[in-house]
């Protein structure tokens, strides 16, 4: 990348924590990601829709670390971040959760928040948290529990917990509501907005067009790579291309 694209990119605002440039990923002939620009606001829940393919999850792993841009800028908290280890921009504050359900069975919740804590923290440090951590996502009275006893609204609690307890300024949430009924789906919904209330900025991709309309302030739509617009949840669902990429499909916009 050539500092005339970081120049092309431009200033940010004060209030900007996430800004995406231009970012791209080509896996062998498939460009999976092309040119997709999103910036987030310190504070925001910001959704990210589109079908089964469309880039989310590789956009998310782009610009966490975890898969190599073929191009484009990541700027978070005013630092670049593209090219960094996912560990690097961990500690730098942003971490991620994974579509499929990421535990080792046979750990305990304690042991698996304390684990996630250790990023930032020495081992005693990390106990104390892990255990404050647990309340918070309500699993204060499991916390010896191994995470094959959860059940799956908890396993996800989890899921939110660990990436909190790296004690992140912004959380990337990949579809953690799938699976869940929906009075399971309303409390995980009211756990993002109290950690939001708490200072978390959430960039968030959910399947469930009711749950990322009520939830996110604005929302961004992928299709087959591309960013295909982006506005409030009101524009979005009244939004001509976007009508036209769910139209038939399993999702229905309210
Ligand atoms: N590691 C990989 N190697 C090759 N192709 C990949 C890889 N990961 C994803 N893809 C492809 O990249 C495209 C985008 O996939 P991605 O998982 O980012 O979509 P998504 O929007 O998250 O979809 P879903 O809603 O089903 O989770 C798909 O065509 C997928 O098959
Ligand atoms: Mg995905």
């Amino acid at each position: 990348m050539t500092e005339t694209n970081a120049a092309q990119a431009g200033p940010e605002p004060e209030a900007t924590l996430l800004s995406a440039f231009d970012v791209s990923v080509q896996f062998g002939g498939l460009r999976a990601v092309d040119q997709v620009s999103l910036t987030v606001r310190r504070g925001e829940i910001v959704g990210l829709i589109g079908p089964n393919g469309a880039g989310k999850t590789t956009f998310f792993q782009a610009i966490s670390g975890f898969v190599k841009m073929a191009g484009g800028i990541v700027r978070f908290c005013g630092e670049r971040i593209d090219g960094l280890a996912p560990e690097r921009i961990c500690r730098l504050g942003m971490t991620r959760t994974f579509q499929i359900v990421e535990v080792f069975p046979s750990l305990t919740v304690r042991e698996t928040l304390t684990a996630a804590a250790m990023v930032r923290l020495p081992l005693a440090r990390a106990r104390e948290l892990a255990e404050d951590v647990a309340s918070l996502v309500r699993l204060g009275g499991k916390l010896d529990l191994t995470c094959r006893q959860l059940t799956l609204p908890d396993q996800k609690a989890l899921e939110i917990g660990k990436a909190m307890a790296t004690q992140p300024t912004m959380i990337l949430l990949d579809e953690v509501m799938a699976g869940l009924r929906p009075s399971e789906t309303d409390e995980v919904v009211a756990l993002i907005r109290t950690l939001r209330d708490r200072g978390v900025t959430f960039l968030v991709v959910e399947h469930n067009m009711d749950v990322i309309m009520g939830l996110s302030d604005r929302v961004a739509v992928m299709g087959s790579g591309r960013k295909i617009m982006e506005g409030t949840p009101d524009e979005v669902v009244r939004d001509p291309k976007v009508i036209e990429i769910y139209l038939g499909g399993e999702f229905e916009l309210a």
